[in-house]
């Protein structure tokens, strides 16, 4: 009896473990990605066409593959990520501001990777010069 209830005991807390470290993954119904309210209001210090063309350059070798050349979400790496890589040229992202943007880029979630412990803050400003050019 007593092995029994400690087989139980050892089993459950093991399907406990294993739900509380699956639940920590990325899933496809986690909804749509919002930046805090204090991201929104950070100012962008960077602006100008060297601005632009050192983000295009860190694009082109770090986000270019799941994002595509143009920005679109259709990186070799990145469509079939579900969720899909985002499209940098609609509507939904170019509506955030420059602070929202910034701290995704910096932040990450699930594929897209937190960029702020191998990018440089400059870079991440940058970064969200370069994905205004992609605008539609
Ligand atoms: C491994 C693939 C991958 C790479 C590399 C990657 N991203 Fe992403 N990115 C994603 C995915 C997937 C999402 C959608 C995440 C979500 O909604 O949960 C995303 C979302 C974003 C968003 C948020 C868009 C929105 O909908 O609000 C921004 C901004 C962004 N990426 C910028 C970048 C930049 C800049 C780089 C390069 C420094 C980069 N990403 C590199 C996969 C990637």
């Amino acid at each position: 009896m007593k092995t029994l209830l400690s087989f139980v005991a050892i089993t459950s807390s093991v399907v406990l473990m294993s739900f509380g470290i699956s639940s920590n993954f990325t899933t496809p119904d986690q909804g749509k990605w919002v930046a805090p309210a204090s991201a929104k209001e950070l100012k962008n210090p960077h602006s100008g066409a060297e601005s632009v063309a050192n983000g295009k350059s860190i694009y082109t070798t770090r986000c270019v593959v799941c994002h595509g050349a143009t920005g679109m979400g259709d990186g070799p790496a990145g469509k079939s990520l579900n969720p899909p890589a985002a499209d940098h040229g609609s509507a939904a992202v170019q509506s955030q501001t420059d602070g929202e943007l910034f701290w995704k880029i910096s932040e990450g979630r699930g594929a897209m990777v937190g960029w702020k412990l191998i990018l440089s803050e400059n870079d991440r400003w940058d970064l969200v010069n370069y994905i205004r050019t992609l605008k539609r």
